[in-house]
């Protein structure tokens, strides 16, 4: 890795601050919000137990939602601090600001290995708008500065990139907690020189999110297995129909430039051969932002590569499953990210859990490493109880696919190099 990390500095008695993901999925319930998915606070554990172990004191730092410089009770990390609490079997203090007087006034009592977590950092607008004076202030009380916020770290703002500016100003350390070593090496090194066959799964709804990680994975990919929606905009830059499929008209020539690049290259590049396909139906409720909402009725098994007018794909077919699965199990390097159909829809998950199931199997019968480049594949993973079957699971969203897209993130390079 080619940042320091919190094992290459002395942080005994030091007042960290610590930069973490913890936004985390909530719900409104009797007891106020509840977390449905801790996943990203357990993924921090093991840098808050090196933290407490070299005797640091502990200054949590997160965003929760986009309040927009505004306090909003919703997405308030109070929470978060009884879950970590929980999860930890030690106290996490809690304070409703992260900066200002209060936060200084506890951050002074704070003993060797306490832990205190502050309030939203984006309940000011200056977080975001990554002001200057705002680091200095969430600096306060920092002695060195840790980002194991992945998830985060393509934002420019105040928390993930200036106050590390701040802090090695006053020649405090700045470095990698054990989570963001992690997701750095598995997205990064290992993917850098992957052991082939190296095999790429894509899926997920638009080409236009992915264009850019298709174009670098296909520098280094054996084979690229294509799923999801975006794979309707291939099919179309191919001449079939796709029908009532979600395209995007405007993004055929991408996808013809992929499908010309990866015969250049030799590299494979799969499409689904059949589809699980429906008639949506227009109804008269609407959605969130106001549209009608459509209901996907008479579901079959479409055996053609053509869709028909009428009818929808919403996810890959069986035939497709055990091509993309057979190909799967001889990889010795997978990327996944990005699922095959609508698999929140029991109806329509199979061929993502197939994927899923082939992904696990490769890993613990093949030897295989196989890498989850986060969002909802491994929502996907943790739904069919395969998480731990996997080499990596990363935290991170849109951090992830700008790491695979091969750009610098913010977050990182405000990071202290080796
Ligand atoms: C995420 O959930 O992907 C990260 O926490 C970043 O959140 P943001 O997209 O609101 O910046």
């Amino acid at each position: 890795m080619a940042k320091l990390t919190i094992k290459d500095v002395d942080l005994s008695g030091k007042r960290v601050f610590v930069r973490v993901d913890y936004n985390v999925p909530m719900a409104e319930s009797d007891e106020g919000m509840t977390i449905n998915d801790d996943t990203r606070i357990r993924a921090t554990i093991p840098t808050l137990d090196q933290l407490v172990s070299q005797g640091a004191k502990i200054i949590l730092a997160a965003h929760l939602g986009r309040p927009k410089g505004k306090k909003e009770p919703s997405m308030s990390l109070r929470p978060v601090a009884q879950k970590l609490s929980d999860l930890l079997g030690r106290p996490v203090a809690f304070v409703d600001d992260c900066i200002g007087q209060k936060v200084s006034q506890t951050v002074s009592a704070l003993k060797a290995g306490d832990i205190l977590l502050l309030e939203n950092v984006r309940f000011y607008s200056e977080e975001e708008a990554n002001d200057n004076a705002f680091a200095e202030q969430l600096a306060a009380n920092a002695d060195a500065y840790v980002n194991d916020a992945f998830g985060a770290a393509h934002r420019a703002h105040a928390s993930t990139s200036g106050i590390a500016q701040v802090v090695s100003s006053r020649g405090g350390p700045c470095v990698a907690g054990l989570l963001m070593e992690r997701e750095l090496t598995f997205l990064g090194d290992e993917l850098e020189n992957p052991e082939s066959p190296f095999v790429v799964i894509l899926g997920g709804a638009k080409v236009s999110d992915k264009i850019a990680v298709i174009d670098r994975l296909l520098e280094k990919a054996d084979s690229l297995l294509i799923g999801g929606a975006m794979a309707y905009t291939f099919k179309l830059a191919k001449g079939l129909s796709v029908g009532k499929s979600l395209v995007e008209p405007d993004k055929v020539n991408v996808a013809k430039a992929a499908m010309q690049k990866a015969a250049e290259r030799g590299v494979e590049l799969l499409l689904p051969t059949d589809n699980t396909v429906v008639t949506p139906v227009v109804t008269d409720k609407l959605n969130k932002k106001g549209k009608p909402i459509l209901e996907f009725q008479n579901p079959r098994h479409n055996t053609d590569p053509d869709i028909p007018e009428t009818e929808e794909g919403v996810d890959i077919g069986e035939k497709t499953a055990t091509t993309y699965s057979e190909k799967i199990a001889q990889a010795k390097t997978i990327l996944w990210n990005g699922p095959m159909g609508i698999f929140e829809d029991p109806r329509f998950s199979k061929g993502t859990f197939a994927v899923a199931e082939a992904v696990a199997n490769a890993t613990s019968q093949g030897n295989a490493k196989s890498i989850i480049g986060g969002g909802d594949s491994v929502k996907a993973l943790n739904q069919s109880g395969l998480g731990d079957k996997v080499t990596f699971m990363s935290t991170g969203g849109g951090a992830s696919l700008e790491f695979l897209e091969g750009k610098e993130l913010p977050g990182v390079a405000a990071l202290s190099d080796r």
